[in-house]
C-alpha cells in the first residue's frame, strides 16, 4: 500500500521543525503531502528526494523558519492547511495560506479560534474563518487549555505544533478521541506529549531529527478491503497497512457486515502495520455511528456506503455531519451519485439511510473533484452490470496516484481506462 497520508503530512512538518537532518521512508508521493513538502521548503527547509518515497530533510529547529516569499497553496490539502496554519500561528512573521475552491470552502475557524487564544493574529475572508488566510504569531504561544467542540485531529494537531513554542504546557481536550498521529510522531522526534484519555499534553521543547517509516495508508487500503469483499470471488492481501486503533473503525465495521477480513504480519515501527486479507463473500447491513466511532472512520464512509450498497438490509449512518465539510459534501454527494447508479441512499442531516440489495446499474456520474468519491463510485462501479463512465478523476492523485493501476492489477483485467 502506498503510504499514509497523514503520516507522510507529519513527518514532513516535524521534520522541517527538528533540529537536524531526518530521514522519511515510504512516503506518500500524492498531491496534497507534496503540497506539505513545497510548503516547507517555502519556509526555508531544505528538502532532498533520495528516491521514490525516500526523502531527507533538513530542519533548522522550532525557531529555523524564515518568512515566505509568496502566498502558500495548500491545493485540496486540509491536513497542509491546518497543521501548517499551527506552525504560523507562532512564527515572527506573516504567511498568506490558499487553496483550491474545496479547500477555500472549509471551516477554518476551528483553527483560527484556539490559535488567536495563543497569540496569533490571523486574518481573512469571512472574519478570517476560511482562506484565503494571512497569518504571523510573535514567536512565543500562550499556554492554553483548550476543549474543542469537534473530534477532529487537524484541530488537535495546529494546537499542539503552536505549543511546541508556548510559554507553558498546552492541553487539548477532544469530545472522541481523533487519531493520534501527531503524538506519536511529536514523541518520536523527542517532545514530551501525555495523552490521558481525551485529553492531550505537549510540554514546550525543541524537536530532534528521527527516522520515519510511514506506514500503508488504511483510507487508502479501504477502497481495495471494500472491492474485495464485494466483487466476484476475489481475495486481496494488502501488505504493511497501517493499523492504527484511531483509524481502524473500517475494519470493526466491515466485521460487523460479515466480511471476512484475516489479519497477519504484525509490526510496529512507530505505528502498528498489518496485512490484511479480505476474502469476498455476502455482506449484512450495519449502523455506523456513535462519537467514538465515527472519528475511527471518517475518511472511509464514501466506500463503506457503497459495501452498504451491496449488502443486504437497512444500514444507517449517523453522527457523521462533519461529510458535509470535507473535500466536497460527501453526504449529499453520496445520496445524488449513488442514487444514478440505482442504489436507494437517502440523506440525513448527519448521515444517510441506504438500503442495499438492489444490483446496481453503471451510469454516468460525477466526483464532484473529491478523491474519496472518485475511488469509491469506482467500487461501485466494479459490482454493477454495463460500463459505469466516472467524470473528474484527476483528483484521485491527491491521495492515491496509484490506484486505477492497483485495481486494474487485482481485477486481472483493464478494468479502468482512462478518457482524455
Ligand atoms: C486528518 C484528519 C481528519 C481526516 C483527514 C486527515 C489528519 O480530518 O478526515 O483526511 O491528517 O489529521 P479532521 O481532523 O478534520 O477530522
Amino acid at each position: 500500500m502506498p503510504g499514509d497520508k497523514s503520516v507522510s503530512h507529519r513527518a514532513a512538518l516535524l521534520g522541517a521543525l527538528a533540529e537536524g537532518v531526518s530521514e522519511v521512508q515510504g512516503f506518500l508521493e500524492a498531491e496534497d503531502c507534496l503540497r506539505t513538502i513545497t510548503a516547507v521548503q517555502a519556509l526555508g527547509a531544505e528538502v532532498t528526494r533520495k528516491g521514490p518515497g525516500h526523502y531527507r530533510i533538513a530542519g533548522g529547529g522550532l525557531r529555523g523558519l524564515s518568512e515566505p516569499g509568496d502566498v502558500i497553496d495548500c491545493g485540496n490539502s486540509g491536513t497542509t492547511a491546518r497543521l501548517l496554519a499551527g506552525v504560523l500561528g507562532t512564527q515572527p512573521f506573516w504567511t498568506m495560506l490558499t487553496g483550491d475552491a474545496s479547500l477555500r470552502r472549509r471551516p477554518m475557524g476551528r483553527i483560527a479560534e484556539p490559535l488567536r487564544a495563543m497569540g496569533a493574529t490571523i486574518v481573512g475572508r469571512a472574519e478570517g474563518t476560511r482562506l484565503p488566510l494571512a497569518i504571523r504569531g510573535t514567536g512565543l504561544a500562550r499556554a492554553i487549555q483548550y476543549a474543542t467542540p469537534v473530534a477532529s485531529a487537524q484541530v488537535k494537531s495546529a494546537i499542539l505544533l503552536a505549543g511546541l513554542v508556548a510559554e507553558g504546557p498546552v492541553t487539548v481536550t477532544e469530545p472522541a478521541p481523533s487519531r493520534d498521529h501527531s503524538e506519536r510522531m511529536l514523541r518520536r522526534f523527542g517532545a514530551r506529549v501525555v495523552t490521558e484519555g481525551r485529553m492531550v499534553t505537549l510540554t514546550p521543547g525543541p524537536l530532534r531529527a528521527a527516522s520515519v517509516a510511514v506506514p500503508g495508508d488504511i483510507s487508502s487500503a479501504a477502497f481495495l478491503l471494500v472491492a474485495g469483499a464485494v466483487v466476484g470471488e476475489g481475495r486481496v492481501t494488502l501488505r504493511r497497512v497501517g493499523v492504527n486503533p484511531t483509524r481502524t473503525g473500517i475494519l470493526d465495521v466491515l466485521a460487523a457486515m460479515g466480511a471476512q477480513i484475516q489479519t497477519a504480519e504484525a509490526a510496529d515501527e512507530g505505528e502498528p502495520t498489518a496485512s490484511l486479507t479480505v476474502t469476498a463473500g455476502a455482506l449484512k447491513a450495519t449502523t455506523i455511528g456513535g462519537t467514538l466511532l465515527i472519528p475511527r472512520l471518517i475518511d472511509e464512509i464514501p466506500v463503506l456506503a457503497v459495501a452498504a450498497a451491496a449488502a443486504a438490509g437497512v444500514s444507517v449512518v449517523r453522527d457523521a455531519g462533519e461529510l458535509r465539510v470535507k473535500e466536497s459534501d460527501r453526504i449529499a454527494a453520496l445520496a445524488r451519485e449513488l442514487a444514478r447508479m440505482g442504489a436507494v441512499v437517502e440523506e440525513r442531516p448527519d448521515g444517510m439511510v441506504i438500503t442495499g440489495g438492489r444490483r446496481l446499474r453503471g451510469a454516468a456520474v460525477n466526483s464532484g473533484g473529491d478523491h474519496r468519491m472518485a475511488m469509491a463510485l469506482t467500487v461501485a462501479a466494479l459490482i454493477a452490470d454495463g460500463e459505469t463512465v466516472i467524470d473528474d478523476v484527476a483528483c484521485v492523485a491527491t491521495s492515491f496516484p496509484t490506484f486505477a493501476e492497483i485495481v486494474n492489477t487485482l481485477a486481472g483485467t483493464t478494468a479502468i481506462t482512462a478518457e482524455p
